[in-house]
């Protein structure tokens, strides 16, 4: 669009809030990769901004109210000051679209997840007209042909990059087919050269996204391309030193993706695996798909191939019809599989899903449910830690803690490691001694022979 360029904007700060999964993330980094072409620079200071950007999930309740809610809170802080231009991003955007510019005219623009591409021309009509703009079309190959000419700018050591989006898969209980669209892979090609790119700014460990990410399949007019071909073009990087993905559905958990976990050095031993219930009854409700016996038949199937391998998982507690039987089952699972760096939630009744308005399951109940499994999990978690105590872990090293002297980086697992070293230790590998844990991270010390090691 032949867009005058508006001098003050030159002087545009943009204030980006995320909430949601690594996808939201990924994306509010792509939109600042782009707002920057009209002239935006990035602000950690919100009372700074003249743009004020939130980027929203829809996946559990109160969702809508919580951004509401956060408009509320604008409002106040530039109550005596100049109001900013306000988006509205995400999922919740893409889910309430045209309602939210209704009910709370601080909103400017609304804007969905695959639309993202027009954001800049988006802002620019609203600064000249002061019109309200929404901008909520499933437009993903648009936007991602649009996005592969802006480069990814993301420096960090750790850095994700999205290979996939939307799901057809229809789980009863979850927004996300409605508020990211269809399934849809992006071109192998433009995947690598964006791995070019964020390697370039300095990456050293890449994490491919994707609601279904193992369902990514693209086909050019030499070859059908699956996630086990991008793994196996990504550790062929020197520069990256480990890869890792998510979010899996198990049923696309297929031969080749499995046979990964023999060939790779750098594919990372920890699945996520999200499994939501033990219980075959609950999988068929939730139409997930899958059995339990499917699922652990690929946990042995990996487990085979490579012994390290370890599964984190989501699960969904008091889903509609859920008894103690079926929360019993998904104990058992817990136990047999011992799942490390899980989630776990209440079901939460989404607005257009098949599962909106199924009988509750009782809330003392499954709140009762939900601290039996989250103790597990977390009692899994210390224990693994504990283990680890006295022992050496390969951490690579992300960047400095807020405290300005420690370390912050992961071991293969994602377990957070904390500890002393110099800064040239950042994006490296070394070597870290650990002294003492608790449920969420180690602690240690870096190991003497490699204190000026590079991995
Ligand atoms: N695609 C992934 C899969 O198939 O498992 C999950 C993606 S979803 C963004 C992340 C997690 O949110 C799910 O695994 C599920 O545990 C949780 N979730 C989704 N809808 C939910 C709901 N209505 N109530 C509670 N948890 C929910
Ligand atoms: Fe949601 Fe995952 Fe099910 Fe798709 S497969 S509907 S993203 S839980
Ligand atoms: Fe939330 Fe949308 Fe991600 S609903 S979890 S931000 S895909």
């Amino acid at each position: 669009m032949g867009l005058k360029r508006n001098p003050n904007l030159m002087l545009k700060k943009i204030f980006i809030k995320t909430f949601g999964c690594q996808m939201n993330e990924y994306d509010s980094n792509r939109i600042f990769d782009t707002v920057k072409k009209i002239g935006f620079e990035k602000t950690d200071k919100y009372e700074d901004a003249n743009c004020y950007l939130l980027n929203t999930c829809h996946i559990r309740d109160k969702a809508k109210e919580k951004v509401y809610h956060e408009i509320g809170r604008v409002k106040k802080i530039f109550r005596s000051k100049k109001k900013p231009i306000v988006i509205v991003a995400g999922c919740v955007a893409q889910a309430e679209n045209q309602e939210m510019l209704r009910r709370e005219p601080y909103i400017d623009i609304v804007i969905g997840p695959q639309s993202y591409h027009k954001i800049n021309d988006a802002i620019q009509r609203h600064t000249n007209n002061k019109k309200k703009e929404e901008e909520t079309e499933f437009d993903t190959i648009l936007k991602f042909n649009y996005l592969s000419k802006i480069k990814n700018k993301n420096s960090k050591v750790s850095s994700f990059l999205t290979i996939q989006e939307g799901c057809d898969k229809f789980c009863h209980f979850c927004v996300v087919p409605y508020t990211r669209g269809p399934e849809y892979s992006r071109p192998f090609d433009q995947i690598i050269n964006e791995a070019h790119e964020i390697v370039q700014s300095g990456a050293k460990e890449i994490i491919l996204l994707g609601q279904n990410v193992n369902a990514y399949s693209y086909e050019d007019k030499n070859k059908k391309y699956k996630l086990s071909d991008l793994l196996l073009e990504l550790e062929n990087f020197n520069e990256i030193k480990r890869i890792r993905y998510t979010t899996s559905h198990p049923k696309d958990m297929t031969d080749d993706l499995i046979n990964v976990y023999k060939k790779s050095t750098k594919l990372m031993p920890l699945v996520h695996l999200p499994v939501q219930s033990g219980s075959n009854k609950i999988l068929k409700l939730m139409n997930r798909k899958h059995t339990i016996e499917e699922y652990l038949i690929i946990y042995e199937r990996l487990k085979k191939i490579n012994v390290n391998v370890e599964f984190s998982s989501d699960f969904i507690i008091g889903y509609p019809e859920e008894n103690d039987d079926d929360f019993k089952n998904t104990m058992e699972l817990i136990e047999k599989v011992k799942f490390t760096n899980s989630y776990s939630f209440i079901f939460s009744p989404r607005p257009g899903t098949v599962a909106a308005d199924l009988d509750l399951v009782d809330k003392k109940k499954s709140k009762e449910r939900l601290e039996i499994i989250q103790k597990k999990l977390f009692n899994n978690q210390i224990e693994k830690n504990k283990s680890l105590e006295g022992k050496t872990v390969n951490v690579l090293v992300e960047n400095r803690m807020k405290d300005g002297i420690k370390l912050f980086g992961r071991t293969e697992y994602m377990t957070s490691v904390i500890f002393d070293g110099d800064l040239e230790n950042i994006g490296k590998i070394v070597q870290v001694e650990i002294t003492s844990s608790n449920q969420n991270s180690l602690f240690g010390k870096l190991k003497e022979s490699y204190k000026q090691k590079v991995a």
